[in-house]
């Protein structure tokens, strides 16, 4: 007994119906349009899964945008609350974040951190290694996660108060300085602009020239002993 809902080919149905090609060409058609419907039903599942994907990552990610490479805004000021560099906590929010999308860490340091110089001196160090004052009197730094040794990434060790390269054992202050391992220099930092309640990282624009302080240009102290980091 025929089934219609049963698929047959164009072979089976000329058999059946002991038709002859004509039959088989609207076989033919009958396979191709389920064909046809199969594959759109597979395209929209793929669109639709497509806009799942962006949807969740817009959640993730709810405020930066851009590209590495590029400018990367990121979220509102107030996600990044500024702090001393003995209170900052990576896992608590304060003063330092990691940004993926930009490979960073923002570094936000409170208005009265305690600078080893100041007046023209402070500006001109502080300009030179890309640490930006806001108009609230805070500072701010995005500072690469690539080591400057060999290229690992580093991690922000709140126990230490500072950031230790895994690889290696290079050190760096909170504000990228180098404090201690085989790194040449100090952190590599990519250019931040701040403005009303925008951040953005340019990503694009590097400087890989802070070499290491000597005792006459460190910015801060080392809280590596206070906090008897490993
Ligand atoms: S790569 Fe970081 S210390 Fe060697």
């Amino acid at each position: 007994m025929s089934n219609d809902k049963t698929p047959r080919t164009p072979q089976e149905y000329e058999i059946l119906t002991g038709g002859g090609a004509e039959n088989a060409e609207l076989a033919r058609k009958s396979l191709s349009r389920r064909q046809f419907l199969r594959t759109g039903v597979g395209v929209g599942l793929g669109i639709f899964g497509a806009e799942a994907v962006a949807l969740g990552l817009t959640f993730i990610y709810p405020f930066v945008t851009g590209s590495f490479g590029g400018k990367i805004k990121l979220s509102k000021k107030s996600n990044y609350p500024a702090a001393l560099p003995q209170d900052f906590d990576m896992e608590n929010g304060k003063g330092v974040f990691y940004e993926s999308l930009a490979q960073s860490y923002i570094v936000h340091l409170a208005a009265d951190t305690p600078w080893l110089m100041s007046g023209q001196q402070l500006a001109d160090t502080l300009a030179s290694e890309w640490i930006v004052q806001d108009s609230d009197g805070t500072f701010w730094l995005a500072i690469w996660q690539r080591c400057v040794h060999l290229g690992c990434k580093f991690n922000f060790n709140t126990d230490c108060h500072s950031f230790k390269c895994p690889c290696h054992g290079s050190h760096y202050n909170v504000d990228g300085e180098w404090l201690s391992g085989p790194a040449p220099r100090s952190n590599d930092r990519f250019q931040i602009n701040v403005s009303g309640d925008t951040v953005v990282v340019d990503t694009g624009k590097l400087n890989n020239r802070t070499q290491h302080p000597s005792p006459t240009t460190l910015l801060l102290t080392e809280l590596q002993v206070q906090f008897k980091c490993q």
